[in-house]
């Protein structure tokens, strides 16, 4: 499937990539998963592609592009052959994949005056059983980064994130798993999705 992906999007993402402050994380994913790798990329430009839709501003673009592409950086500390396991994971297997969030919040230091970091923390809190925080724990330590990081919204941008990573799990085929129809990621979608549904349907709009 190819989107229809604005133009300026793939420019903006280029653009934030050739400043070269994402190239050692990159380069740790890369080596160490290249599905992971690829899947970023597609990641950080749905995003920004998202982002420019809901007319957000250069900031929150960068913000999204950096965390779209960083998202999964945490996952470098999985062993491999556990990320490209087929079949059932075990629970510790299970436990090792949902610590990449926080692994990646301790990874990513202080890129975009530390707001990178939170999002990358939270990219799996708006599915259901979210983690590493809850819903409930979520809304209460997100408002008080909100105020503490001069307004950027990270809630919102952490949803845009979710709902790209979301969708290109299910539309790519991975090492464990087939690529899925339209059909079949609408409805997973509409049913986990715990974030602003407007991202769906705009996601899959694209599509
Ligand atoms: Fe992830
Ligand atoms: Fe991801």
């Amino acid at each position: 499937m190819v989107a229809p992906i604005y133009q300026k999007s793939k420019e903006f993402l280029d653009s934030l990539i050739n400043e070269g402050k994402a190239t050692p994380y990159l380069e740790i994913i890369k080596k160490h998963h290249l599905e992971t790798y690829e899947h970023s990329l597609r990641v950080g430009l749905l995003s920004v592609d998202l982002g420019l839709e809901n007319h957000l501003n250069d900031f929150e673009l960068r913000l999204l592009g950096y965390a779209g592409l960083l998202h999964d950086v945490g996952k470098s500390k999985i062993p491999e052959e556990i990320l490209s396991k087929q079949g059932k994971l075990t629970n510790e297997e299970l436990e090792m994949i949902k610590g990449h969030s926080r692994s990646g919040f301790l990874e990513v230091d202080e890129l975009e005056y530390g707001l990178i970091k939170l999002i990358v923390v939270a990219h799996h809190e708006y599915k259901k059983s979210s983690y590493p925080r809850s819903g409930k724990d979520r809304r209460k330590q997100s408002r008080n980064k909100d105020r503490r990081k001069n307004k950027v919204d990270i809630s919102k941008l952490a949803e845009i994130i979710a709902a790209a990573d979301m969708y290109d799990a299910l539309a790519s085929q991975r090492s464990y798993k087939k690529e899925m129809n339209k059909e079949e990621i609408k409805k997973i979608l509409e049913e986990q999705y715990i974030g602003n549904h407007k991202y769906i349907a705009q996601v899959l709009d694209r599509y």
